[in-house]
């Protein structure tokens, strides 16, 4: 008899071979043009859980959204926990296209062993795991150790919001589990595994500023009519001092301070500035003075704009006030500020800092709240536990900088607890050019599930 940990060593080849196939689907939610492909990667991870010998395999639809994949199989009876894996088979934008070494969505191995591909690491090849694990029971026991749902999201990248719609209605019932697994984070190094208790949440906004209502030559306007761009400009130097303070009124009433013990965890997290500084080639790391580095990224809020659209931007120069500009801004949170209440006071401090020579339109994109799972439930000691056995390494405990929108609304709005049990590599460039993922973590990462699911 073949075990399931035989089984997953001896399609090894096969398996890297299918999640090519998924990566080769570009869906990359944030782009309309790309809805069909979208579609595509949703049957293909239908298909591929049916494959896997998972039943009852469904895509739910949402209201103009990306359809859930759904699935499960629920025959070790009620003394046995109901696991549901989450995952998302949604990626970001692949641009800039000409600063990836192979095409996002040919997917390649290189000699430096990881596989190179958009959605490679985040978080494709990730949930592909847990499929895999699967399909090793079922291939050789012809059951699970416990009962499995899967539900697998297409909006992750653009804020999770048909999820989100589906969990506040009466339908949550049937993704309804004794705790959540997802790997959709990262380890430390290849050999030191970590279980992130804590992600970040986020408010993302959009700004419009508009002037006069058609472009204008800036000598014969300039100094008299007010510049949106330059406006937009002013705006976004006030959000933020130099030590990356953010101003707007009230934003830090509602963070919670880190206690003396959860700094002495965090401070637990090697962070090896020289590396940090080598990988990401910035001349020096940067924050809030009174944090370190592992705190700032952790468990401080942050504001970064994204993108500024506006004015001419082609070669050459041309002398342009432009009519309208945009930006976008997003900010990281923590616990206890709620996307709600810093949308508003986001949106009430720029307008009370926009001048009367320009209209300014801002709003939200999306909101997710900052989540901490409680690190003491039965299903973390099993995912160090099955760590342990596949990289000979206990996890440490992290918080990362982060969002996975849904897993704060697993906890508040369904009592699960989520395991974040991740096999990305910080040097995996998610959401970068050359996003890849570690092939040996790939492997490893579907023992680890295998081992897991004995466990748990
Ligand atoms: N998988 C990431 C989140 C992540 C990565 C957490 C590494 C911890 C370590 C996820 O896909 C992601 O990128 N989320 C977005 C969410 C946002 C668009 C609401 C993010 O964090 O920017
Ligand atoms: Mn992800
Ligand atoms: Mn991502």
């Amino acid at each position: 008899m073949t075990t399931p940990l035989e089984y997953v060593r001896a399609h090894r080849d096969a398996h890297l071979e299918e999640l090519k196939e998924l990566l080769r689907i570009p869906s990359i939610s944030a782009q309309p043009d790309h809805k069909g492909d979208v579609r595509a990667a949703a049957e293909w991870m239908l298909a591929a859980l049916a494959t896997a010998g998972m039943e009852n395999g469904r895509l739910i639809e949402t209201d103009g959204g990306n359809p859930l994949v759904y699935a499960d199989w629920l025959h070790s009876g009620d003394d046995k926990p109901t696991v549901l894996i989450y995952g998302h088979y949604d990626v970001q934008p692949p641009e800039p296209l000409d600063l990836w070494e192979s095409p996002p969505f040919e997917p390649t191995t290189r000699d430096d062993g990881y596989l190179y591909a958009r959605g490679s690491s985040d978080d494709k090849g990730q949930v592909f795991i847990h499929v895999k694990a699967v399909e090793a029971y079922m291939k050789t026991d012809g059951r699970l150790p416990l009962n499995i749902k899967f539900i697998v999201e297409g909006e992750e990248e653009v804020g999770g919001g048909s999820l989100a719609a589906f969990i506040k209605s009466n339908a949550s019932e049937q993704i309804k589990a004794d705790v959540v697994l997802v790997s959709d984070t990262a380890m430390l190094t290849p050999t030191q595994p970590a279980i992130v208790y804590g992600l970040r949440g986020m408010s993302y906004m959009l700004i419009d500023v508009t002037g006069p209502a058609r472009d204008l030559h800036s000598g014969g306007y300039g100094g008299a009519i007010d510049n949106p761009l330059n406006v937009l400009s002013h705006i976004i130097a006030q959000l933020k001092d130099m030590d990356g303070v953010v101003q707007i009124p009230g934003f830090y009433d509602n963070v919670r301070n880190l206690s003396e013990d959860e700094r002495v965890m965090l401070g637990k997290r090697p962070f090896d500035e020289a590396a940090v500084l080598d990988d990401t080639g910035a001349p020096q790391l940067w924050g809030e003075p009174a944090f370190t580095p592992a705190e700032r990224i952790g468990a401080r809020p942050t504001l970064d704009v994204h993108g500024i659209i506006g004015g001419y931007t082609g070669e050459g120069a041309k002398t342009v006030l432009p009519s309208t500009v945009h930006a976008k801004i997003s900010m990281r949170l923590v616990p206890d500020q709620s996307p709600e209440e810093i949308n508003k006071k986001f949106i009430d401090f720029v307008q009370s800092i926009t001048p009367p020579t320009v209209t300014v339109n801002v709003r939200a994109e999306h909101g997710a709240a900052a989540s901490i799972t409680d690190w003491t439930v039965p299903a973390m000691q099993a995912a160090s536990a099955a760590y342990v056995k596949t990289f000979g390494n206990e996890p440490i405990l992290v918080r990362m900088g982060g969002s996975i929108p849904v897993v704060g609304q697993f906890q508040s709005e369904m009592g699960m607890e989520s395991v974040l049990m991740g096999f990305g590599l910080p040097t995996d460039h998610i959401h970068s050019p050359n996003e890849r993922f570690y092939v040996d973590n790939f492997y490893l990462g579907i023992e680890t599930a295998v081992h897991f699911l004995q466990l748990y």
